[in-house]
């Protein structure tokens, strides 16, 4: 066995190996590198999936005949100045990406520098040079990759469909995009326009904000809420999408690390932390984050495709992430997205043939006018004795206008509760809403030392069919003390239930111990409550006072909307899902073809 340096083109066939994985990785350097040329404008063409051409134009700074050569040479680049790999500015940094491409393809560079009288042309063909000679290019630089991995045929059998590549590029080119409004893109496949971005127009974040909803949708931006912290130096900004914005993949989760798009677990966890407590666990929210970290505290140099970093303080750069988007979250306290109004504005608009909603309020009076006749609706509701607690005209229209979720109305199916807000009307799922607030009250009284607890006046004794699932009560019973409820062993298949926590109230405490018991043997063993709490407070909320199908007196029904306006992350349920929706009296007014 003799021991020999390969040749070159075999070293750049090697690297093209780890950068070329496939031909959007072609589409990503080459509009990196018009990126780093300053462009304003850059024009993607491919053709099959890009396995028969990939071309990049852009209007960047261009380069001269002698820098041409340079460029597709290896370890050739303009972007170390300072030879040092701590301090890049720049998407690109180690001069390999052009030479490793040349090595499996055709490729083709045409450029002229800003201001030059020519531009000039070079050709490399599985790795071999041709001599530079004149071109015609008006401005910038434009790179063809043609007959991608001809020269290294095994990797043609692992492409696949052109259609799947094709998305696999575009994906790439939207990615680098929202992280540059200021530049204008255009994507092309096989003749046909796949993306087109103008250049976005205002300050950073309009600019941004523009683009994001080019990309990832005008419900996003409608929906987001905006984020800017910094913790060390180390700064993020970016938008979070509303819980109630979510999707089945985190496929719409964004990751930027000084303008670089990256994947990173950690980060990608750091953004699950933070929505955990308001979505289900196979539900994803949307965000856009651009983290921008200082030289020396991010490292970029980890990965074939620089498609990861690595943090020298993960754990801060993690902490930034959750902290601002709690935070942000709180702020938004009720926010439901629109998207939630929007889909029942749509079920509601009168399709041919669909019946009146129908409400305990019964049919609609056609004669009397709606100003005058306003008694039948403010009326106590039927089977309820406050009649003093009903609003006259006058407290609902001060009501209405003095809280964000207005005045209840009306209570319909016993279970949505009706309210006038100053412009709109409110429908609040009581049950979902009042889930919520169980839960977030039991957080915060956990939060503080303990959850309040009633006891109640006759113990109850609560019998199983099996000792197992009373020795799992019985096991848990310090843990449940935490959480309001005290009980304590009887024999072998019962337990006692002396206290209960005072925001469900004493009725019917066997059916929560037992609920609780099934509960606690799908979680298993391992978990404490506490990080189960979500669940838990959702089985115990079951048992609360406001359940779907409990009438409730006027009174109770403002109290509900009352606490939730206090109470942060009321506007979903612990499941994402709204716990109400609102309709502004423009939209009611275009339902009905008023506007
Ligand atoms: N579109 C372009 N406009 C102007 N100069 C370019 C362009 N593309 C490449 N260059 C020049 O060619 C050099 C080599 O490009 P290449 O992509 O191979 O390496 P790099 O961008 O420096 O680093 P990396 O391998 O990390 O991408 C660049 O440093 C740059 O000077
Ligand atoms: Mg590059």
């Amino acid at each position: 066995m003799t021991i020999r340096r390969l040749p070159e083109t075999l070293v750049n066939r090697i690297a093209a190996g780890e950068v070329v994985e496939r031909p959007a990785s072609v589409v990503k350097e080459l509009v990196e590198n018009a990126i780093d040329a300053g462009a304003r404008r850059i024009d993607v063409v491919i053709r099959d999936g890009g396995r028969t051409l990939i071309a990049v134009t852009d209007d960047g700074m261009g380069m001269s005949a002698e820098e041409l050569s340079l460029a597709v040479e290896r370890h050739a680049t303009s972007k170390l100045p300072d030879d040092d790999l701590l301090d890049i500015a720049t998407l690109g940094f180690r001069g390999e990406a052009l030479p490793s491409i040349a090595s499996v393809s055709r490729m083709e560079i045409a450029s002229r520098v800003r201001g030059a009288d020519e531009a000039w042309a070079l050709r490399i063909e599985g790795g071999r040079i041709a001599p530079v000679k004149p071109a015609a290019l008006a401005r910038g630089t434009r790179v063809e990759v043609a007959d991608l991995f001809f020269a290294t045929p095994a990797r043609l059998k692992f492409l696949k469909a052109p259609r799947t590549e094709s998305d696999h590029a575009l994906a790439s080119v939207r990615r680098l995009a929202m992280a540059h409004p200021e530049i204008a893109f255009t994507v092309s496949d096989d003749g046909r326009e796949m993306l087109r971005l103008t250049e976005a127009q205002g300050d950073l974040l309009d600019a941004r904000l523009a683009r994001l909803a080019a990309i990832m949708g005008q419900e996003f931006a409608d929906n987001a809420l905006v984020l800017d912290a910094e913790r060390e130096g180390v700064r993020l900004t970016g938008y979070a999408g509303l819980p109630t914005l979510n999707r089945a993949t985190s496929q719409a989760q964004f990751l930027f690390v000084n303008g670089r798009p990256v994947q990173d677990r950690m980060l990608g966890g750091a953004v699950r932390g933070a929505y955990q407590d308001f979505l289900a666990r196979d539900r994803h929210p949307m965000v856009a984050l651009f983290v921008a970290a200082p030289p020396g505290a991010v490292d970029v140099n980890v990965h074939p495709a620089k498609a990861e970093v690595r943090f020298r303080d993960a754990g801060l750069v993690r902490g930034l992430i959750v902290g601002a988007l709690r935070h942000a979250l709180a702020a938004a306290g009720h926010r439901a997205s629109t998207t939630v109004s929007q889909a029942a504005l749509g079920a509601a608009r009168p399709h041919g043939g669909l019946p009146y909603p129908t409400a305990t309020w019964g049919p609609l009076p056609q004669t009397a006018g709606l100003a005058e006749d306003t008694a039948p609706y403010s009326a106590p509701l039927p089977g309820t004795a406050v009649p003093s607690a009903a609003p006259g005209a006058a407290t609902v229209a001060e009501a209405a206008a003095a809280h964000p979720l207005g005045a209840a109305r009306a209570q319909l199916h016993e279970t949505y509760i009706v309210a006038q807000t100053a412009d709109g009307i409110v429908i609040v799922d009581q049950h979902a809403a009042h889930e919520r607030l169980v839960y977030e009250r039991m957080k915060a009284a956990l939060e503080s030392g303990g959850v309040k607890r009633q006891m109640l006046l006759i113990p109850e004794v609560v019998e199983f069919e099996d000792e197992a699932s009373a020795n799992r009560i019985a096991s848990r019973a310090a843990e449940l003390a935490e959480l309001g409820l005290v009980v304590e062993g009887f024999g072998s298949r019962a337990i006692v239930v002396r206290e209960v926590p005072a925001l469900l109230g004493a009725k019917d405490a066997g059916a929560l111990v037992r609920d609780l018991a099934d509960e606690i043997a799908e979680l298993g063993d391992g978990l404490a409550l506490k990080e189960r709490l979500e669940e838990v407070c959702s089985t115990m909320a079951c048992h609360g006072s406001v359940r779907a199908g409990r009438r409730l007196t006027p009174d109770e029904m403002n109290a509900l909307l009352r606490q939730m306006e206090v109470t942060p992350h009321s506007g979903q349920c612990n499941h994402g899902r709204p716990t109400y929706v609102e309709l502004k009296l423009a939209d009611i007014e275009r339902l009905f073809g008023r506007r």
